[in-house]
């Protein structure tokens, strides 16, 4: 079997604690190369003041984690800067908190050219090589002139726009002809790659080969969709687990918890947290018999929180929250508990568990996979009520949740009316319906399809093809 590298900016390793950092690419990596005696390569998560290249390596349950040290510099304009105040808001669709300074853009390369150099002398000529999101398009043109010539593969995790946003970035084609240096590349969802072949076609006049392929910058790559999944069968064992049925037990004994409606989200602008609280305050000005039942937990870990826009949107959480708290609290009740901390795997399953619904609102999501989670997480005897955005790239696959517009807090609250009052058969089926999708579709089906995909298999792309209906829209 060859041997599988994955790169990404983000390492984890799992600590057999439990204690994973936030973020859906870091959980579903560390699940993807559990089978594999891989290679994991990334950003330490530290900075020095001057780049060593000094690669620190670890064996951490059968995986050899590989990480460099970056320089402080570089953390800026590469990290801070071109990916999380450039690319991570152009692709998410807020042009009005996207930055186009040069200095970020030759940040961004020369980080590039720098990881490429430091894995080079790692990779041996069996090996393939898996490229992971928006912080390493250019790594795979890099690795090319270092004369790797290996099948390597890249996967986005999040949205690739409509032609129009990608254009407004100043070395767009650059960017775009980086992604012709893989064999592969992956996107979430068809929407995705339509827009990527629109571009592709429009833009610098591409094609398609008779072989499905894409043509353009005089080079040919396989461009497909890949919907990514959790690893459904360690969540629903870990729901079982002792400390997720104790944090289950704490709640479902205490009357504050019974109609507890959960978000779980890292603190992003793009996940549509005020939208989702301005929706939950309508809700509680409609519903006037439901103030002193029904509670909101919000699990919003700080993210990025050097960046300006994360600084922004968490002081206006902040306020809202205090505002709607201030409206609705009785003496003895609070509507919305608001926690900035990361929690344990095994206990989001017990809180999950423990909810009756939950609201997960991205403005813009690749997939989200907090959704799958949650249902994953749910009882067959008395499963909650997954309330989805349409624009997450979970809504393509979750046909059964109520999908709602987050933009308008009157489809959230009557969402909520709805999940809060739905009878136990209609709760089951449409449980059993989401729970087969993400059973069915998981990491380990999403990795193999992709590296089967990297591989050369030619039955891959043809059968990774989803339904073309829209989501339905709850009214
Ligand atoms: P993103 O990758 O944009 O953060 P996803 O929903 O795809 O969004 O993935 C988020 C991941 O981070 C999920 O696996 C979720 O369980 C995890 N996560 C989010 N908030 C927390 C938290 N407070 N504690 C622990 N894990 C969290
Ligand atoms: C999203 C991105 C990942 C990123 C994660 C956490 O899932 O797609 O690439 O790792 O958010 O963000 P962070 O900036 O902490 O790595």
């Amino acid at each position: 079997m060859s041997r599988l590298i994955v790169v990404s900016n983000r390492v984890n390793p799992p600590s057999g604690k439990g204690e994973e950092s936030v973020g859906g690419l870091a959980m579903a990596l560390a699940a993807a190369l559990r089978e594999y005696s891989g290679i994991w390569f990334g950003w330490s998560g530290k900075t020095t003041p001057e780049f060593t290249g000094q690669l620190n390596m670890q064996r951490v349950e059968g995986v050899t984690v590989a990480t460099v040290d970056l320089e402080e510099g570089d953390y800026q304009e590469y990290y801070n800067g071109y990916a999380n105040k450039t690319l991570w808001p152009l692709f998410h669709y807020r042009v009005d908190l996207t930055a186009y300074d040069r200095s970020f853009g030759e940040g961004y390369d020369r980080v590039n050219k720098r990881f490429a150099e430091t894995l080079r002398p790692l990779i041996e000529p069996d090996d393939i090589i898996w490229v992971h999101d928006y912080h390493l398009i250019p790594m795979a043109r890099e690795l090319r002139r270092l004369g790797v010539t290996n099948r390597i593969g890249f996967f986005l995790h999040i949205p690739w726009p409509a032609h129009q946003l990608v254009v407004t970035l100043p070395r767009h084609r650059p960017l775009v002809e980086a992604l012709f240096h893989y064999d592969v590349v992956g996107f979430q969802t068809e929407e995705s790659l339509q827009a990527f072949e629109g571009y592709v076609f429009n833009e610098v006049g591409g094609e398609k080969t008779e072989d499905g392929r894409l043509r353009a910058f005089g080079q040919i790559t396989e461009a497909g969709a890949f919907p990514i999944g959790i690893d459904a069968d360690d969540f629903a064992r870990i729901t079982k687990s002792p400390r997720a049925m104790r944090v289950y037990d704490r709640m479902a004994a205490h009357s504050v918890f019974r109609k507890m409606v959960v978000g779980v989200d890292r603190l992003d602008y793009s996940k549509g947290l005020e939208e989702r609280l301005l929706g939950f305050e309508r809700f509680l000005h409609d519903h006037e018999d439901a103030r002193r039942e029904v509670m909101l937990l919000q699990i919003a870990p700080l993210s990025r929180d050097e960046v300006e826009a994360y600084q922004d949107i968490r002081s206006r959480l902040d306020g809202l929250i205090g505002r709607i708290n201030g409206a609705y609290a009785e003496m003895d009740f609070t509507p919305i508990r608001y926690l900035n901390r990361s929690y344990r795997r095994d206990e989001l399953a017990g809180v999950y568990r423990a909810a009756k619904a939950a609201l997960v609102t991205p403005l813009r999501d690749g997939m989200n996979l907090v959704a799958k989670e949650y249902v994953a997480s749910q009882n067959s005897e008395d499963p909650g009520v997954l309330i989805l955005s349409r624009f997450a790239g979970a809504a393509r696959q979750m046909k059964e949740a109520l999908i709602i517009n987050p933009n308008s807090p009157e489809e959230i609250s009557d969402a909520l009316a709805q999940a809060l009052a739905m009878d136990e058969t209609e709760r089951k089926r449409r449980w059993e319906d989401l729970m087969d999708n993400v059973t069915r579709q998981d990491v380990t089906a999403w990795r193999d399809d992709f590296v089967a995909a990297l591989k050369g298999d030619p039955t891959v792309m043809a059968a990774n093809t989803e339904t073309p209906d829209e989501p339905a829209v709850t009214t």
